[in-house]
């Protein structure tokens, strides 16, 4: 019944532009989607033993043999019949039988909103796309308003309830994400945050923000009939902007949302106690999302495209360059030079990569069709300008952010590159998943460097899942330790190293099964931990055990985001002395990004980016050089 119903949803789904028109942008959440949401299966609580059983096999190639010893021990406690295990998973099948996901809202607070750190760099992803033809300003304009017509083409299917169900494995996905995209905003506290959303208002938000100069714009995209404005009618407008923000010579406001939580949740109280300001910031976290129409950068040659491009998307460069011309708390922030520079950065707490991916599919595809088509003129109401009254507290906040975002720039070490000699068609061809392929060449890649292998964190979608968000999958392994230390052992026989590549890769595929069926580990262990926090006066010890510390101590941060056009996420390291990898697997090659930090005297990105195009090619070399009927 759900598979039938879904099914008729992706038949129906993309609908055409010209039968779009529709009165008002109103987001209703109603007949189709309600019906596929609700015909979702909820989040399994994985069994007990299963979950401690497998905790124990992933901390065996990243914990030595002594500390896994003593954690066994804890483990058979905590497990025990009648135990506090025990006691923790029934609270935890409780809440999963109450709730509508027994994991969102911890996962939400938690990983997100709790978060005390500055989103930039180490919460937002960016994503870039190719540079683009142009190196003026009238080109930086066609684009956008093209760009912002095609999310507003995207937005339409949005609030009509067509877009196509997703599915993966066979299964259809939870769509909740993309109703949390647009109009949404996150809003920073003195000790956690919050996230709103404006889609479901009675009177929805019409506008967007444009950002130029550091100075911020109200733009309307809807005529007065609701129909949302053509690309030329866009493109008038912005030129008006343009023209009415010449000089970057204001405070650059958004900086103070690169800051440290707490603190831009303290200067955040301050800035809005003054009308104007607080007007001009709802108008902000009220848009349905924000165009940053950026100066040039400081140009590197063309083979540093990528990499340079991938700074400005995550952090804008600092305030000198175009950091001003953001506001990090904004959920989608599309980003166009004048240089020819473009992509986007998104506030990572109301959704994962995938969906912000299928708008961006969606906006480029249309960009290359939309022609610019002369429209009658309609009188446009001139786009308004944000004001803010700076009082000397809230210029002293503004200058402490900007040196903590001096800080962070610095610390940045990023190489982004396009791996050109095989794409997912070489591991397919081999009967491989490519996933699992990239995720080995990995830890073949960190083997290397480090000679031992580490907690890795690949990140594995719930979306079969009401409301599912993501679990880990963890990519060392037992099978993947056995073959990164075979791998460079000449006493090995090619034939054994292609025997252990072949049992690590299927190892990781059976723990991406696992993951997103909702039976890996890590979100279940945290479920259980929330759990005790809020039953037991004091923690279990298995939570307090430096092996779980560890083991979360994720020195490869990693995610594959599909696309179909070609551009690449890219995200910095979750732990001080970690890397952020992220990857765009196409036919032919594969375009990834490394991050790491420069106050770390042990990482570097661009020595990890160069093992792992070594790794790639070596396991290659390895699979063509071992003839298949040998094996
Ligand atoms: N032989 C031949 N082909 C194979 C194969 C094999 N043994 N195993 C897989 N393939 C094919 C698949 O059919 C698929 O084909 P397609 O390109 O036609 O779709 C392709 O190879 C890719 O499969 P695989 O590499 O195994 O990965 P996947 O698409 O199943 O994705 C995850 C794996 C973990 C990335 C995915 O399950 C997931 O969870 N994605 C979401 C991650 C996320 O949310 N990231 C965002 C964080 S911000």
């Amino acid at each position: 019944m759900l598979g039938n119903l879904a099914r008729t949803m992706v038949k129906t789904g993309v609908v055409k532009p010209s039968s779009l028109v529709k009165p008002v942008s109103v987001t209703r959440i109603t007949g189709r989607y309600l019906a596929h949401q609700e015909g979702l299966p909820k989040l399994p609580v994985p069994p007990l033993q299963q979950t401690c059983d497998r905790y124990l096999a992933v901390l065996d190639p990243i914990t030595d043999p002594e500390e896994l010893n003593h954690t066994r021990k804890l483990v058979e406690e905590f497990q025990k019949p009648g135990g506090v295990g025990e006691r923790l998973q029934k609270g935890l099948e409780r809440r999963a039988m109450k709730m509508e996901n027994w994991l969102s809202d911890w996962w939400l607070q938690t990983a997100y909103l709790e978060y005390r750190m500055p989103v930039v760099i180490h919460s937002s992803p960016g994503v870039v796309l190719p540079r683009l033809e142009f190196s003026d300003r009238q080109g930086q304009m066609r684009y956008a308003a093209k760009l912002i017509a095609g999310v507003l083409d995207f937005k339409t299917m949005i609030d009509n309830e067509t877009l196509p169900v997703e599915f993966l494995g066979g299964k259809p996905l939870c769509m909740n994400q993309y109703y949390r995209v647009l109009s949404s905003c996150r809003i920073p506290g003195t000790k956690r945050d919050t996230v709103v959303n404006y889609a479901l208002d009675k009177k929805p938000p019409a506008h967007i923000t444009v950002v130029h100069n550091f100075q911020f714009f109200v733009l309307d995209v809807y005529n007065s009939d609701g129909t949302p404005l053509t690309v030329d009618q866009i493109y008038i407008q912005l030129d008006k902007i343009w023209n009415s923000s010449l000089q970057a010579n204001e405070e650059p406001i958004g900086i103070l949302t690169s800051n440290h939580r707490n603190s831009w949740g303290k200067a955040y109280n301050n800035l809005i106690k003054d009308k104007t300001n607080e007007e001009s910031v709802k108008a902000i976290q009220k848009s349905i999302f924000t165009v940053c129409l950026d100066a040039p950068m400081p140009h590197k040659s063309d083979e540093m495209y990528w990499t340079r491009a991938g700074f400005q998307m995550l952090h804008g460069g600092g305030s000198r360059w175009n950091s001003g011309n953001r506001w990090f708390d904004k959920t989608l922030q599309f980003i166009i030079g004048e240089d020819g520079t473009c992509g986007l950065i998104y506030e990572h707490a109301p959704a994962e990569g995938p969906p912000i991916i299928a708008l961006l599919d969606h906006v480029v595809e249309y960009t290359k069709k939309s022609e610019m088509v002369r429209t009658p003129m309609v009188p446009l109401r001139m786009p308004q300008k944000l004001h803010f009254n700076i009082t000397p507290e809230i210029k002293k906040d503004i200058e402490e952010a900007k040196q903590n975002l001096y800080i962070m720039v610095h610390d940045l070490d990023m190489k982004i590159s396009v791996f050109s000699h095989f794409g997912k068609n070489f591991p397919k061809s081999q009967k491989m998943s490519p996933d699992a392929f990239i995720q080995m060449a990995l830890q073949l890649a960190h083997y290397r460097m480090y000679k031992r292998c580490c907690p890795t964190y690949e990140s594995a979608s719930l979306r079969m899942f009401r409301l599912g968000r993501t679990d880990t999958i963890r990519s060392a392994s037992i099978d993947s330790a056995r073959f990164v230390k075979a791998m460079d052992d000449s006493t090995k026989q090619n034939t054994e190293k292609v025997a252990l590549l072949e049992k690590a890769i299927k190892a990781h595929r059976d723990y991406t099964d696992m993951a997103i069926r909702g039976q890996a580990i890590d979100r279940h262990l945290l479920g259980l931990k929330l759990q005790a926090t809020e039953d037991l006066p004091s923690l279990p010890e298995v939570f307090v055990d430096p092996s779980y510390a560890a083991s979360l101590h994720y020195k490869l941060s990693t995610s594959q985001v599909p696309a179909k056009t070609n551009c690449v996420m890219c995200f910095g390291p979750v732990v001080p002395d970690g890397y952020g990898v992220c990857y765009n697997p196409k036919d032919s090659h594969i375009n990834y990004a490394v991050s790491a930090f420069n106050s770390c005297k042990d990482t570097n990105a661009a020595l990890m980016a160069q093992a792992l195009e070594d790794a790639l090619l070596d396991m290659k070399t390895l699979l063509e050089q071992t003839p298949k009927a040998k094996l």
